[in-house]
């Protein structure tokens, strides 16, 4: 049994906030940030907005384009680093407001990569003939986490908030193409510490969280900036590389390079390295930021919808986060 993608969709919240809307609450600069990571703006949710919201729009939109109806889907996986609660996981809030039923959900947790590891997740359920239709999810709301502030200025002035989805099916038509043709994930969790959210943990005593907790600010993102940055340049390109060896497909076949959008130098450091044209490269990082589990998806949604994808191309998708994590897939669309 073969999965093809049926279906994309995406979500951003209304409000924009720029490189100068940063600069007034922290010191940095609309040239800092466009020449370190090539971000311009980014979205936040405005007080109200839930996850869940921005994850239900990405789908219905994703059900639509695919001609599907929410009774179609059998299963969801949501990929989220910024849960709506610390249990049970956005895909429960998700499946009550999608009016899914009783089907199951589940929120996976990789981090930046956290898509990919959903879409082959996923993929295993259609090809063992477990699920036939799956909705993979997502969606981050990383502005209520951030240090808006000059000593969380190297981490907060990257990421945005958003969701993206899509709609993998059991595909049994010998006339249709579209199948995902490979996935390869890895991690290595020595660098854990590197990338991480320490708090609330249940790893933690007394408590999961504390006020010294709360004064020494461990329930922002911590990020060795030029290590990540290292490690992402070094892994995306090989397993890249590794995925289109197992799916049989040459580099210069794949119509379309989609990458994380953690940094945009990171992005044509890689393109680069692998002697990429960047007309076949696409990056949104530009007005979204980076999105964490979002960020693929919502690319993905924004080709297809753009023409800049069309069936029966071939697409790769690729990234890198903390863990760290790293993974790889390409799909005939
Ligand atoms: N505005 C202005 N100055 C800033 C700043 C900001 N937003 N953030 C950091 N700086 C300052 C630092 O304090 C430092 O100042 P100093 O030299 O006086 O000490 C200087 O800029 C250089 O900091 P550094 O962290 O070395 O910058 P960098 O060139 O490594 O760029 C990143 C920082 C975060 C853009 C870059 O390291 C990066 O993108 N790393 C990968 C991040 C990533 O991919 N994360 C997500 C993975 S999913």
């Amino acid at each position: 049994m073969r999965t093809k993608i049926s279906g994309t969709g995406m979500s951003v919240p209304d409000r924009v906030v720029t490189n100068h809307d940063l600069a007034a609450r922290m010191e940095t600069s609309d040239e800092w940030i466009q020449q370190r990571t090539g971000i311009k703006e980014r979205r936040y949710i405005d007080p109200g907005t839930l996850p869940s919201d921005l994850a239900l729009e990405a789908c219905q939109r994703a059900l639509e384009s695919a001609g599907l109806e929410v009774g179609d889907v059998e299963c969801i996986v949501l990929a989220t680093l910024s849960s709506q609660a610390d249990f049970p996981g956005t895909s429960f809030f998700l499946q009550d407001q999608l009016g899914a039923g009783e089907i199951p959900c589940f929120d996976l947790r990789a981090q930046c990569s956290g898509f990919v590891y959903s879409l082959s997740v996923a993929d295993a359920f259609v090809r063992s003939g477990t699920y036939r239709r799956v909705l993979v999810v997502g969606c981050e709301v990383h502005s209520t986490g951030l240090d808006i502030s000059t000593r969380g200025r190297d981490v907060s002035v990257i990421f945005g908030d958003g969701a993206g989805a899509m709609l993998v099916e059991a595909n049994d038509d010998p006339d249709d193409p579209g199948e995902i043709l490979s996935v390869r994930l890895h991690a290595e969790g020595k660098h854990a510490k590197r990338l991480w959210v320490e708090a609330p943990g249940s790893g933690l005593s007394p408590a999961r969280f504390t006020q010294e907790m709360f004064d020494a600010g461990l329930h922002f993102p911590h990020m060795e900036g030029r290590f990540v940055f290292k490690h992402a340049v070094t892994r995306m390109p090989e397993v890249l590389r590794e995925t289109l060896d197992i799916a049989k497909v040459q580099l210069e076949e794949i119509d379309l390079f989609l990458f994380h959008q953690a940094n945009l130098r990171i992005n044509e450091y890689v393109a680069g390295q692998l002697e990429i044209p960047s007309e076949k490269c696409f990056n949104n990082i530009q007005r979204y930021g980076n999105c964490s589990a979002a960020s693929i998806p919502m690319l993905l949604d924004e080709c297809v919808r753009s023409g800049r994808l069309q069936r029966g191309q071939l697409v790769s998708m690729t990234s890198f986060g903390s863990g760290f994590s790293w993974t790889s897939a390409v799909a005939r669309y």
